[in-house]
């Protein structure tokens, strides 16, 4: 059985040029892993808190030394000698350390940094892929697939520039699609869509995701271009892909009203849950995550009656990954799906807890990136070996979204051989059988 040797923290930058925490563990046995975690741009008010450095002379306070010095003083010295398999053990020791609720004194990143490295490293000892090891290590799912893609191809709100006020406009193919032929399709509507906003010649960018920011005077008009986009290709709407939303709400709740401009003076939480169903029906909206802020539950919850028997009703910021929150969410019938993000709450087994949770009361998975990312693809094998029904990873554009796409491409192609291998396998057990 390896050991870890050492372990060992740096400050790398995200695709964003903003500080993160890489982590490196050496096993005794001569093998490496390392890691990096990501951060959000909009950061909802119930996860655990980064550390940052706070020194406004570094990347505007933005910096992780203090972080990275924790891991290097504080948290290597009590990992060397344990064995990286025994995940529940030493993520009891991190969450022992920082001693908070909200991971303050350590910072979520710190602590996940960590808790990733060790993930890994546990993979590395037992010479199994991550996914592989996650489904043995936790046993979330009977068998591995490649979860249904939900692409953002459009960004608006905080992802965006002033353009729009809802934060992502996604394109969901049908999960009975092929992972490989859904990657395909996703990426011919986004350059279809590029194609579309030169020909209307409507003024755009791209995002921080690295979607489409397009200036338009509606939120609805982006669901206008996007069916044109999908007119002009070769896939048909409600039947090889659906469209979806991540409003993130209480990004445009000011004052009392859900600020977006397809209406002047904006919308009371009610008219907001009007429009939810309008775009529904005239666009087949089939994804619609955190609708309202996280106060408006009664309209969580109205939603859900109204639409949750037809469509996924998301919590992200809701929730944030937290075992309490989603207790609750689920005891009020809040939403339908939960989103997972590691980083909203800092450790590994803290994340499976919620998972597992939201899996007992039948809510569905989604495994998420955050806005700012690394080129690691960590979140890529954890999504398959927990079992995520669905995986969000942005678009397929710009490295760091890519390279998770990259990786989910292998592992499709491992599970397809493994599959084949085992058909053979059975054929040829059969026809042993009836020889003998
Ligand atoms: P974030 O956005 O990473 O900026 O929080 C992602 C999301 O809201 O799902
Ligand atoms: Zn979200």
């Amino acid at each position: 059985m390896a050991v870890i040797n050492g372990l060992w923290a740096r400050e790398v930058l995200d695709s964003r040029g903003t500080p993160t925490i890489e982590c490196t563990v050496w096993l005794d046995n001569g093998g490496v892993v390392a890691t990096s975690v990501p951060s959000g741009t909009s950061i909802g008010q119930y996860e655990a808190l980064e550390l940052r450095d706070n020194d406004p002379q570094r990347y505007d306070g933005l910096g992780v030394l203090k972080a990275v010095e924790i891991i290097n003083t504080q948290i290597a010295p009590r990992l060397v000698g344990q064995n990286p398999t025994e995940q529940a053990k030493i993520d009891q020791l991190l969450i022992e350390l920082d001693g908070t609720e909200n991971k303050k004194n350590l910072g979520a990143n710190t602590i996940l940094a960590v808790s990733q490295a060790v993930l890994k490293a546990g993979a590395l000892s037992v010479g199994k892929p991550l996914y592989f090891y996650l489904k043995q290590l936790y046993q979330l799912t009977d068998y591995l697939s490649i979860p249904t893609g939900v692409y953002t191809l459009v960004s608006g709100g905080e992802h965006g520039a002033e353009n729009l006020d809802i934060q992502e406009f996604q394109v969901i193919p049908a999960s009975f699609i092929e992972f490989d032929k859904s990657l395909e399709m996703a990426t011919n509507l986004f350059h279809q869509l590029e194609r579309v906003l030169i020909t209307k010649k409507v003024t755009h960018s791209v995002g921080i995701l690295g979607g489409f920011t397009p200036t338009l005077y509606s939120n609805t008009d982006v669901f206008e271009l996007l069916t044109e986009t999908v007119k002009t290709s070769r896939y048909v709407l409600a039947q090889d892909l659906f469209f979806g939303i991540d409003a993130s709400a209480q990004s445009f709740f000011t004052g009392n009203k859900y600020l977006l401009r397809d209406k002047g003076g904006g919308y009371k939480a009610d008219e907001l849950l009007k429009y939810y169903k309008q775009i529904r029906d005239l666009y087949r909206v089939f994804y619609i995550e955190d609708p309202f802020r996280e106060k408006d539950q009664k309209y969580w919850a109205a939603l859900m009656e109204d639409l949750g028997s037809q469509v996924r009703i998301i919590s992200d910021s809701l929730t944030a990954t937290n075992l309490k929150r989603t207790q609750e969410a689920i005891e009020k019938k809040l939403a339908n799906t939960l989103v997972i993000k590691p980083n909203q709450v800092g450790t590994i087994s803290e994340t499976i807890e919620v998972i597992k949770l939201a899996k007992s009361a039948n809510w569905q998975i989604v495994v998420s990136h955050r806005s700012r990312e690394t080129n690691d693809d960590f979140i890529a094998d954890f999504a398959v070996g927990v079992g995520a029904d669905y995986m969000k990873f942005g678009p397929p554009n710009r490295g760091e979204r890519i390279s998770k796409y990259n990786r989910l491409l292998m592992i499709f192609h491992e599970l397809k051989q493994a599959q084949n291998s085992s058909q053979t396998a059975q054929t040829q057990s059969a026809s042993t059988s009836n020889n003998s």
